[in-house]
């Protein structure tokens, strides 16, 4: 995930200044979308609109770190007033390239900084438009896949056949060839005080200012049709004669301000006026007037996009409609584990690939063992994994917590491969790990979600986990992507093996059902939150379960005693019997994962124990379970999947159950006491 932010001042004179100070407070709202790196593009100092040239600052780091070098730049006047002028800006979360100021955005088409465009999302075929325009000679200088949309429409815009070509026709044709998810804004010399902006699958919005009355709550939409497109013929002049009703303006053209975020965040201390534009909506401003066409119908099929009034708060935007970062996050994950598979999975094909480990398959393949390491969260991602790995790579798995490991000294040879799981890519015991394990020549593998951390540069090889960036500091959706990472991995170590093909086919259609049945989960919402006003007195919370789902138990009762400092233990039910049994009575709140997995007699087993002892289980299981219903005191139905996905599903409902035990504790649940997001301490 990253930040888009830019800023139009049309008739509204602004120095350069106030345009910076206008465009990085836009990026520091966005900041929480990700902050690795961070850049803008503005005019050169010439105040003349049709003769400025653009200039580029960029740098690695955060919002703040580009502040500080924007005032460095000896070059830039502060005190020139722009009557005009169009700026873009961005802060990056590093999803293709490490973060470095060459890959951070704008992206640019060439050295002369003709077309520059800022990005959110990523896109999936730009391996195939790069190597394209390579071969037309354009060379690139990032590693970044927004790079080939900067090359892409400088090469749309000079083999034009059309002298005065519109911006946004322009556009319009990059965007076809485009695959994947975006949000884009564009800035060139060659339509200076002009801006386009378009999005699809990623959110892009815009606000208007003006003291002026605008000459429309409604913005019709334009569609081209199919002929005047075969035409080839959408040019300045057809676009110019646009009836100007049909165009959002002060009335009388005069000065308005127009704002493009990724969110309203960067926006509302602004104006409360903004319009959401819908996938492949192309918006264009020129002469001070917005417009917006499509080439496709919409999906909502409204011929027009109103202008809006937002009612809410700062704070409230930047969490949606979630009262806290946690919450919003485990909401996320329909869209996060999403990302994690995109471009991987091949759910046609049933094929995998991690681009991050291909060059090293062969040698994880001859390997002697896998190790998998991590601390809290991170590592019950392997435990959760644990038996699906063993069984696709058919290699011996051990996981282990990271202090421990090297608390024990643990043996490690040079034919071993060692996983490294960290959401931060910067937990002190697992870097620490990992250097161990470099001492003695293993091959080390990254799991994380942080582009550049010095987990995912020390290691050989790693997969980037692509959840987006995590804030609440109880994990939650970088667990369920750290999951599905490994499982990715398992599916491609053997792609080979004939008498696996059955059951991978049977994992990668599990995974492609997986957001569906993520959203079914969380609509479950309310009832957690009725299980939780039940609860929420409590001192002590078991959580119990076996297989496949033990991880399960563990993360949360993690989740339960982190933010809602409840006591809660994530118990083994094949263990009951040799302790844990001395708890149950009457009294103790237990909740039980039972799934229509190969653990299920078993389970069924313990629950007899429990129930035997008068314990009253709140039973989370498989909605077609007659079975557990009998002696459950409650119970949660969750919808079947796969038994070594069912833990993705089944982490859910506690997730969302420690969320309403802590806020109806009355704790702060995104920053909750004597913990930090980032252990970088041992
Ligand atoms: C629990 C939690 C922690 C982290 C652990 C490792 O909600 O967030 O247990 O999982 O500190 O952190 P990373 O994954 O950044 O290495």
């Amino acid at each position: 995930m990253c930040g888009i932010f830019a800023y139009m001042n049309y008739r509204v004179p602004r120095t350069r200044k106030e345009i910076f100070e206008t465009l990085i407070k836009g990026l520091q709202r966005l900041e929480y979308r990700g902050y690795d790196s961070a850049g803008v593009a503005i005019d050169g100092n010439n105040n003349e609109v049709k003769e400025r040239h653009i200039q580029l600052v960029k740098k690695r780091g955060n919002v703040k770190a580009l502040d500080e070098e924007l005032y460095k730049q000896d070059s830039m006047d502060l005190e020139v007033e722009f009557e005009t002028h169009f700026g873009i800006a961005h802060t990056r979360w590093a999803t293709h390239g490490v973060p470095s100021a060459v890959n951070s955005h704008p992206q640019r088409s060439d050295k002369g900084n003709e077309f520059v465009v800022i990005h959110n999302g990523i896109i999936t075929n730009y391996k195939d438009l790069r190597k394209f325009l390579e071969s037309k000679g354009y060379e690139f200088e990032s590693e970044t896949d927004t790079e080939t949309i900067a090359k892409l429409i400088k090469y749309v815009f000079d083999n034009r056949e059309i002298e005065d070509i519109t911006f946004s026709t322009l556009v319009e044709r990059v965007i076809q060839q485009l695959e994947g998810a975006f949000a884009l804004v564009f800035k060139s010399i060659h339509y200076p005080g002009e801006a386009v902006a378009t999005r699809r699958g990623s959110p892009l919005l815009i606000g208007v200012r003006s003291k002026y009355k605008l000459s429309t709550e409604q913005i019709p939409i334009l569609y081209r049709t199919r002929n005047i497109e075969n035409m080839k013929n959408i040019c300045k002049s057809r676009l110019q004669r646009l009836d100007s009703s049909t165009c959002l303006h002060a009335v009388g053209n005069k000065a308005v301000e127009f704002f493009f975020a990724s969110d309203a965040s960067a926006i509302i201390e602004h104006t409360n006026r903004v319009i959401f534009l819908e996938d492949d909506d192309i918006a264009a401003v020129a002469d001070g007037k917005l417009s917006i066409h499509r080439v496709k119908r919409s999906a909502s099929d409204d011929p027009s996009r109103a202008i809006q009034t937002l009612q809410m708060e700062l704070q409230q935007i930047m969490k949606g409609n979630f009262s806290a970062f946690m919450q919003k996050e485990i909401f996320e994950q329909p869209e996060s584990v999403f990302n994690t598979m995109r471009g991987r999975v091949n759910f046609e094909t049933s094929t995998v690939l991690l681009g991050g480990l291909k060059a090293h398959l062969k040698e994880i393949r001859r390997c002697r063992r896998l190790i998998v390491i991590g601390c809290g969260t991170s590592y019950h991602a392997a435990v959760a994994t644990r038996q699906v790995l063993e069984e696709l790579t058919e290699l011996p798995v051990m996981v282990e917590l990271a202090s421990d490991f090297l608390d024990r000294n643990t043996p490690v040879f040079r034919d071993d491969v060692c996983f490294f799981i960290s959401q931060s890519g910067e937990t002190a015991d697992t870097l620490l790990a990992l250097r161990y394990c470099k001492d003695h020549r293993a091959l080390t593998v990254g799991i994380t979600n942080t582009v550049g951390s010095s987990i995912s540069r020390e290691t050989d090889c790693g997969v980037h986990i692509n959840a987006g960036p995590e804030v609440g500091v109880a994990s939650t959706k970088a667990y369920t992507s750290q999951f599905i990472s490994l499982v990715m991995f398992g599916l491609m170590m053997s792609e080979d093996r004939i008498s696996l093909q059955d059951r991978r086919r049977e994992i990668i259609h599990g995974l492609q059902s997986l957001p569906e049945l993520i959203k079914e989960v969380l609509s479950l919402d309310q009832k957690i939150h009725d299980l939780a006003l039940e609860l929420y007195t409590q001192r002590s919370l078991l959580v119990m379960g076996r297989g496949y789902n033990y991880a399960t138990c563990l993360e949360g009762a993690l989740k339960i005693k982190e933010i809602t400092y409840m006591h809660s233990e994530g118990i083994l039910a094949g263990e009951l019997k040799h302790g844990p049994l001395a708890l149950i009575d009457k009294q103790m709140p237990i909740i039980m994962v039972i799934m229509k997995d190969p653990c299920f007699a078993k389970c069924q087993n313990a629950l007899q124990q429990i129930t035997a002892r008068q314990g009253r289980p709140i039973i989370l299981c498989s909605k077609d379970d007659t079975e557990s219903s009998k002696f459950a005191y409650k119970m949660i139905e969750l919808p079947h999947t796969v038994d070594c996905l069912q833990g993705i599903l089944s982490v859910i409902p506690l997730q969302l159950l420690s969320f309403h035990l802590a806020v109806l504790r009355g704790y702060d649940v995104d920053f909750p006491r004597n913990l930090a997001k980032s252990v970088t301490v041992e």
